[in-house]
């Protein structure tokens, strides 16, 4: 399958290199908003075909998945164009600035037959599948609390700190701290308690978020994109407890019963960056004729994006 990657920046360069390493999926196309970078990302990384604007790239023929890797207050646009153009798209985290963008891209693709998914990676990794075993397994008892936190010193990247860009540490890291929790535990959110410390900018820059689920589990989460954090993820339970040993890109799942004797250690498959899972499950998606990923489906999108809205909403930030 050819994958044409919008947006030549930090994430575009991981994307090339893990679709440069896959025999199964190939980047074919580069779109910049300047000609000049798109051949010299182009060239960086073997890729065929270079376009000075993401128009062409929507128009090239031979393109299969276009990957959306560009600000988040971009992505309601790109992703409506390159729908309407009749692309299948996988949209980077977070999938657009709030619900009312992400239902209307939804509706869309739905209406006009489109695959369209979230680059939620973690979701489509190994570990999603290995981590439910063990909980369903019953080797730590019975789930009662998580607590997850990602912290990355971004600040000083102009789309982090800057509002009109959808800046801010939930939409770019806090967005993965949900997805965990949604990623393990299937039982709906009954109550929120957050507060969120400010940039200057106005953005908000390191959060705590601990969710109440309907099943009892209390979940203690926090994302910063002002300091660096290990990543870290344990969901504790009546009888012991599982370390993620990153929340984002975990190595392995160590399985724990008393405090810091490690019973057991669960490690993940080789990778080659992590985002190979992504690009084969919208591959699968696109080749067996579904219009969303079985990992991330449009509901779980949806719920999210809503439950960042209410996030956003309780810290007096624009929604
Ligand atoms: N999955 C992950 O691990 C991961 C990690 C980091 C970021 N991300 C996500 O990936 C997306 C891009 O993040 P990034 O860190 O790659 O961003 P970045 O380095 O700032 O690059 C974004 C690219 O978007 C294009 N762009 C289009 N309109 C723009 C505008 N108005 N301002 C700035 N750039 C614009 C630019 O490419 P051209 O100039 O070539 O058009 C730019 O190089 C975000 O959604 C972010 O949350 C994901």
């Amino acid at each position: 399958m050819n994958v044409g990657i919008i947006g030549a920046g930090h994430i575009a360069e991981k994307a090339a290199t893990t679709l440069g390493a896959m025999d199964d999926m190939h980047c074919l196309a580069i779109g910049s908003r300047t000609l000049e970078k798109a051949q010299a990302f182009a060239q960086r990384f073997s890729i065929p075909r270079a376009y000075g604007s993401y128009e062409e790239l929507f128009a090239d023929p031979d393109v299969e998945l276009v990957y959306i890797a560009t600000p988040h207050s971009c992505h309601f646009a790109q992703a409506r164009d390159a729908i309407l153009a009749g692309k299948p798209c996988l949209v980077e985290k977070s999938f657009m600035l709030n619900a009312t963008e992400a239902a209307a891209i939804l509706a869309l693709a739905r209406e006009k037959g489109v695959f369209v998914a979230e680059a939620m990676w973690p979701r489509y990794m190994p570990v999603r599948e290995i981590g439910r075993e063990l909980i369903a397994s019953g080797v730590i008892g019975e789930s009662r609390m998580v607590s997850a936190s990602i912290a990355y010193n971004v600040s000083e990247k102009e789309r982090v700190l800057t509002p009109e860009l959808g800046g801010g540490a939930l939409l770019d890291l806090g967005v993965y701290v949900l997805n965990f929790v949604r990623m393990y535990f299937d039982s709906p959110i009954e109550k929120i308690n957050t507060t969120c410390i400010k940039a200057p900018s106005g953005v908000d820059a390191t959060e705590d978020i601990t969710l109440v689920l309907a099943d009892g589990t209390l979940c203690s989460l926090q994302a910063s994109a002002w300091c660096q954090g290990g990543n870290e993820a344990v969901i504790a339970g009546t009888t012991g407890y599982l370390v993620f040993d990153d929340l984002i890109h975990p190595t392995r799942i160590s399985v724990c019963r008393k405090r810091h004797i490690v019973e057991r250690v669960v490690e993940l498959p080789p990778q080659i960056t992590g985002f190979e899972y992504q690009f084969r499950a919208c591959r699968d998606a696109i080749v067996a004729g579904v219009l969303e990923a079985p990992q991330m489906p449009h509901s779980e999108i949806l719920y999210v994006m809503h439950l960042m809205d209410r996030l956003r909403a309780e810290w007096g930030l624009a929604i």
